[in-house]
């Protein structure tokens, strides 16, 4: 097990649709390890392959009572809305109040590679539409309007300089 270095905004693996998990093999195993001790390195809840630099459609989580690993993650279906904070390891945890469908239904490979799928609401759906997000190329800014994306990027900038 190893802890990876986090890829950060704007590196373009980030903003890259993940290329299909076809091995479910040792190598998946040991890279999700390295993803579970990563992201719990870091205090974070979720951690998509992009994260780590590599073009994968794959995550794991741990949040709120949900421990999953995720291949080929598929949205399958939302309801209701949540509003609340959300923030991403690629940019600093910088929190900004994103709303959300409060219901999401997951359907996904697991390490063997057999499909699953798993509900949640609240804080775990808000992390299953927050990595699935990643696997497509996309991060929590980009759901928001202009002016509070660029202070989000604003306000990232300034901490890396502080760093
Ligand atoms: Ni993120």
């Amino acid at each position: 097990m190893a802890i990876r270095p986090i890829t950060e905004y704007p590196e373009g693996v980030l903003a890259k649709v993940g290329k299909p998990v076809t091995e479910f093999d040792e190598k998946l195993k040991e890279l999700c390890d390295d993803m579970f001790e990563t992201m719990y390195n870091d205090e974070g809840v979720g951690l998509a392959a992009p994260q780590i630099g590599i073009n994968l459609r794959l995550f794991v989580m741990d949040c709120d009572g949900v421990k999953l690993v995720a291949a080929n993650p598929e949205i399958i279906e939302t309801s209701g809305e949540q509003s609340g904070p959300e923030g991403c390891l690629s940019l600093e945890k910088i929190p900004a109040v994103l709303p959300r469908p409060n219901f999401a239904k997951l359907r996904a490979q697991d390490l063997e590679g057999k499909w699953f799928e798993k509900e949640a609401e609240g804080y775990a759906a808000r992390c299953f539409l927050h990595e699935t997000d990643h696997c497509d190329g996309k991060l929590f800014i980009d759901h928001l309007p202009k002016m509070r994306r660029e202070m989000i990027i604003k306000k990232f900038k300034k901490e890396k300089k502080l760093r």
